[in-house]
């Protein structure tokens, strides 16, 4: 049994005028590609052997960055076993390998139900497999599901204190996905009337509650700002930003477990604080672009050799989910995720999520309080953009206000 590659369904079309092969798909319209092998191209549509794909490889990697191609295998008897589909743009299966005796099906991957197929997904790695259970055993599927990382060693060590949920949902709701709708994309639209903004009182007597004074001038004025003027951001803003919102106020005596816990101007659960600040700079006094390390203990920062790019397309991406301007910095909050994993069991995403969200209330309040305008962001990438041995979390994007 070998491993057929085909076209996915979202090419609909595909003919051939001299080594010219146009394509036409639902996510691109018309592709048009030139090879000297444009029958093999075409032969794609029912699907050609993996091995006999290598005189089109450059053209077959373009297909899978857009992720065009899926992977087969079938019986004797023509019956198709597997299909392996990518999630993200360039996704493919390593190389052919067989998987090793004793494989199992990665602790990340799960059965759900689509439609009327059973689908196994991952929450590790961005590809699924359209397959019946019972084939599992095939030594053709194993192989290919191994190769997609969806089959590891039985030993496999698999990042042994995340959940499946919380995994899942960590890569479900950051970008790193791109077969997934994230975002404003209205999904409600056409299936419920819009929901009102305040929900309905229960039926039970009112109380009219005494006039109160109104809270803190910080709070009630307290906006997300989005309109950052072209200056740069002076370091002494910066600093005392860092310094009110994230620095370190005390370290606690280590508890019986061994942890030795931190106080911070935001709560933490069980104090463990194991949030890590990154720092994207586009233009702050006296900073090279590039993305910091904020270090919370000593209030400083430390440079991420060779990332300016990283932290250019960090802050690119900051503009375009706000207002189109680009802010003078994008603090990424990130995730020790097995700091709280260690202590807390099923629930240490979601901790680290509630503390995020008091980091980033911390963070706007004294933004406000500095003159800064800052917005906090709801999306950012689920892999790290620079080795931060942490994974991203939360974003807030931070400049000096310009005109409203
Ligand atoms: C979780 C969360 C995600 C947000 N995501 C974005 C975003 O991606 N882009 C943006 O411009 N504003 C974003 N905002 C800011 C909100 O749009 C803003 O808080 C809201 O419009 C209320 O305005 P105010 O903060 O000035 O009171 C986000 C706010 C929160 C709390």
């Amino acid at each position: 049994m070998t491993v057929v590659c085909r076209f996915t369904p979202d090419v609909t079309a595909a003919a051939a005028e001299g080594d010219r092969v146009t394509l036409r798909t639902v996510p691109f319209g018309e592709l048009v590609v030139t090879s000297d092998h444009p029958g093999l191209l075409l032969a794609l549509r029912d699907g050609v052997a993996e091995t006999a794909l290598a005189p089109v490889a450059d053209i077959l990697a373009r297909l899978v960055e857009g992720r065009l191609i899926e992977w087969l295998v079938a019986a004797a008897d023509g019956a198709t076993l597997l299909v392996v589909e990518a999630r993200d743009g360039g996704f493919a299966p390593a190389p052919a390998a067989a998987a090793p005796a004793g494989a199992v099906l990665s602790r990340f991957a799960y059965f759900h139900r689509e439609g009327e197929a059973l689908v196994l997904d991952s929450a590790g790695v961005p590809a699924r497999a359209r397959l019946d259970p019972a084939h599992l055993a095939v030594p053709a599927v194993a192989d290919l599901l191994w190769r997609c990382g969806l089959m590891v060693a039985a030993d496999a060590a698999e990042q042994p204190l995340w959940s499946l949920h919380d995994r899942l949902f960590h890569a479900m709701t950051r970008f790193g996905r791109d077969a997934e709708a994230l975002g404003a994309l209205d999904p409600g639209r056409g299936v419920i009337d819009p929901p009102p903004a305040l929900a309905a009182l229960p039926d039970g007597p009112a109380i009219v509650l005494p006039a109160a004074a109104s809270g803190p001038v910080l709070l009630r004025r307290r906006r997300s700002g989005r309109e950052w003027s072209d200056e740069a951001m002076p370091l002494a803003a910066l600093s005392a930003w860092l310094a009110q919102a994230l620095a370190v106020i005390e370290e606690l005596p280590a508890g019986p477990d061994g942890l030795v816990r931190l106080r911070r101007p935001y709560p933490s659960g069980g104090a463990l604080s194991a949030l890590v600040a990154e720092l994207a700079v586009d233009r702050i006094e006296g900073l090279r672009p590039g993305y910091y390390r904020y270090d919370e203990a000593g209030h400083g920062l430390v440079a991420h050799r060779g990332s300016e790019a990283a932290a250019a397309a960090a802050i690119t991406a900051a503009a375009g989910a706000t207002a189109g301007r680009r802010p003078a910095a994008l603090l990424r909050l990130t995730l020790r995720h097995d700091r709280v994993a260690w202590r807390y069991a099923g629930l240490p995403y979601r901790l680290a999520l509630l503390e995020a969200g008091a980091a980033l209330q911390t963070l706007s309040l004294v933004a406000g309080h500095l003159g800064l305008a800052a917005c906090i962001l709801g999306t950012g990438p689920a892999a790290p953009e620079v080795d931060q041995g942490a994974v991203p979390l939360a974003e807030i994007a931070v400049g000096v206000a310009g005109q409203a």
